[in-house]
């Protein structure tokens, strides 16, 4: 067998890549043993961090892809093996750095991730279908995105995004399913069937906190935080688990739920944190003649932009007004979010262009507190 065909086949195998950590299996450990014969059929053990590894066919088929398509290798044979203990705990460690005490690593100093709270007076006003569509849009774009689906009594992301694969645990550490490109992690994945979540306050903070401790992200541009309605127990825990989140709220053009939008925002000038800006959902309905059939009335984004500008006393603009859309109720429910579609339509054009906002803000750490006082 030649140098170089060894060379080729470990070349190609840096080219399969662990669907749930996105790193290539070379630089996972995952590489047990390869053996090439002189007849260039090759045999590659394969380590998985756990036995029943929901990505083991996967990975088996792209390990074969990956290798049969190198010249001079005849055969190709696949062994999955099994991590021990000690060589999960050194995958752990080099994914989320040595020590026990790991903290929430979006508050780790340098951390770059831009993390957004979406946040709501009331319910079914298009959070989720906001933040679900937000989040495809900016990965679609090739950034690195994850969703946090935080409404415990209320998730409903998993379904927006087609996931219906439970998320992988390797001892503590938790492995969000992937889908449009989006890391998605949501209490719904940890319930049996679809059942109610009675919650209350302490346990919902402990849950948040674990899911930003125990959840392996990686290193992510930006996170969404799907919140509950209202100024409740998360929204609280969220600002004291993430103070730099940035709250974006999400309301209809009508003036009373603008009203308890205004509470969901003003929270910020308890919490310390920023308002990223409005977006207003259902502003109106395209008809058939082209006009716009204002449902819900008009202008309470932008009363709330206003409002909000005045209470905190910094410049909030309303990022988007998204009409209503049939397609997108469709989208979600298929769970095929619209701006990923094919149609431009006016709902799917009003999002992208919310995205595109989002993108352009500045990331973590330019906005690092350095410490240096005002000369
Ligand atoms: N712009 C829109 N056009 C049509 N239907 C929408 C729109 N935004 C949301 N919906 C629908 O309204 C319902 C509530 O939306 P959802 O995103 O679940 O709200 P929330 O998370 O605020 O409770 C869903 O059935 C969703 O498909
Ligand atoms: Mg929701």
């Amino acid at each position: 067998m030649s140098a170089s065909l060894e060379q080729t086949v470990h070349a190609a195998l840096t080219t399969v890549i662990d669907p749930e950590l996105r790193r290539p299996i070379t630089e996972l450990g995952m590489v047990d043993s390869v053996e090439i014969s002189d007849d260039g059929r090759v045999r590659l053990a394969v380590l998985l961090t756990i036995a029943d590894c929901p990505q083991r066919g996967t990975i088996t088929a792209d390990s074969e892809k990956a290798l049969s398509g190198v010249a001079g290798v005849t055969s190709v044979e696949v062994e999955l093996k099994v991590m021990n203990q000690a060589q999960r705990d050194a995958l752990k460690e080099q994914l989320r750095g040595p020590g026990d005490r790991r903290g929430i690593p979006f508050n780790k100093p340098g951390s770059l991730t831009k993390v957004f709270a979406v946040a709501s007076g009331k319910g079914g006003v298009g959070k989720s279908s906001v933040t679900v569509n937000l989040a495809c849009s900016l990965a679609a774009r090739g950034l690195r995105v994850g969703i946090l689906d935080a409404d415990v009594h209320g998730f409903s992301v998993p379904a927006l995004m087609g996931i219906t694969q439970a998320p992988t645990r390797v001892d503590d550490m938790i492995l969000p399913p992937v889908a449009y490109g989006v890391k998605v992690i949501s209490i719904g994945m940890f319930v049996t069937g679809n059942q109610p979540v009675a919650w209350r306050g302490p346990m919902l903070h402990r849950a948040l906190e674990q899911f930003l401790t125990d959840v392996y992200f990686g290193d992510l541009d930006i996170l969404f935080l799907d919140l509950p309605p209202g100024t409740g127990d998360i929204a609280i825990s969220v600002a004291q688990l993430l103070p730099n989140a940035e709250i974006l709220v999400v309301t209809t053009p009508q003036a009373a739920a603008a009203d308890v939008a205004e509470r969901a925002g003003a929270i910020a000038t308890q919490t310390g944190q920023k308002v990223a800006g409005v977006i207003e959902n259902m502003s109106y309905l395209e008809m058939p003649d082209g006009s716009r059939m204002e449902l819900f009335g008009s202008g309470g984004g932008e009363a709330l932009a206003g409002r909000l500008s005045a209470t905190l006393g910094a410049d909030i603009s309303l990022l988007g007004a998204i009409p209503l859309d049939i397609r997108l109720r469709k989208g979600g429910d298929t769970g095929s979010p619209i701006v990923l579609g094919k149609t431009w339509t006016p709902a799917a054009t009003a999002l992208a262009d919310i995205a595109d906002k989002l993108a352009a803000r500045p990331r973590g750490l330019t906005e690092l507190k350095l410490g240096l006082q005002p000369r």
